[in-house]
């Protein structure tokens, strides 16, 4: 599971773990945050692990899945029966680049759960659910952003991988449109797993509708301008 530090995944990975007492819950997280946070899911007896990754960096994703993918195998985790892509972004500009040259946006949300689901793929034994979370936001109009996000530009990946695509893209607003964007293409993405995962794994696109108030507030972004935490959708 991505994204389990806090806000939405951290209510559902407690909820995971109430719900089935059984599950070896593995969680993704960045630096060295994820021994704290796999102990405090734990507490209470509950079996979770951790494997470290910045979403951003499709060599740590990488990293991070050949970690996963090898565990089964030396016994020390059960054969994968899920994958929680929760982790989101948003940035207050849509020129933020992560260290692969993608736009930072688009590298979290679309291509990390992307690179996950392609390296674990194999590895799924039935039946298992992979579960991205979306947003109400790809919808584009007022009944479901309440005029907050703008409206999803769609484009081919590729261009849409790359920063400096949308219109005011040093602002704040081609943040957000980067944003809706990245979630339709999340979207896309769970439609396509549907298509060629075997009988017995579905995929599935959560939408949690507007939670406002989950985590930090706009804090300074790595590279360009600020990050934008829940609080901003
Ligand atoms: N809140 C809403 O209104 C709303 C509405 C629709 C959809 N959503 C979606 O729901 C999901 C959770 O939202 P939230 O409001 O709970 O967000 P949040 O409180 O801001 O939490 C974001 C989570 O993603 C992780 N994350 C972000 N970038 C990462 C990176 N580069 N590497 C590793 N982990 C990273 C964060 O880890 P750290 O603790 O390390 O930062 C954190 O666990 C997101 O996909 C969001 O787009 C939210």
């Amino acid at each position: 599971m991505t994204g389990a530090s806090r806000g939405i995944g951290r209510v559902a990975a407690e909820h995971i773990l109430r719900r089935s007492p059984d599950v070896h819950l593995l969680v993704v997280a960045r630096g060295s945050s994820g021994a704290q946070l796999a102990a405090e899911l734990g507490a209470g007896g509950h079996t979770v692990s951790h494997v470290p990754a910045d979403l951003g960096s499709l060599a740590d994703v990488s990293s991070a899945a050949g970690k996963v993918r090898v565990r089964p195998d030396r016994g020390d985790l059960p054969p994968l029966r899920g994958f929680v892509g929760n982790a989101g972004m948003q940035y207050t500009n849509a020129l933020t680049e992560g260290p692969d040259g993608f736009e930072a946006t688009f590298a979290v949300n679309v291509l990390a759960n992307h690179l996950f689901v392609r390296l674990f793929q194999d590895r799924f034994i039935t039946p298992a659910r992979i579960g991205v979370t979306v947003s109400d936001t790809h919808s584009g109009d007022f009944t479901h952003n309440m005029g907050m996000v703008p409206g999803p530009v769609w484009k081919s990946p590729g261009v849409l991988a790359r920063t400096g695509v949308f219109t005011k893209r040093d602002t704040a607003v081609g943040g957000r449109t980067a944003y809706s964007t990245s979630k339709l293409a999340a979207i896309h993405l769970v439609h396509e797993y549907a298509r060629p995962l075997p009988t017995g794994i579905d995929a599935v696109a959560y939408n949690p509708g507007f939670v406002p108030g989950t985590a930090s507030p706009v804090t300074q972004g790595p590279s360009h301008g600020s990050r934008c935490a829940a609080s901003c959708r």
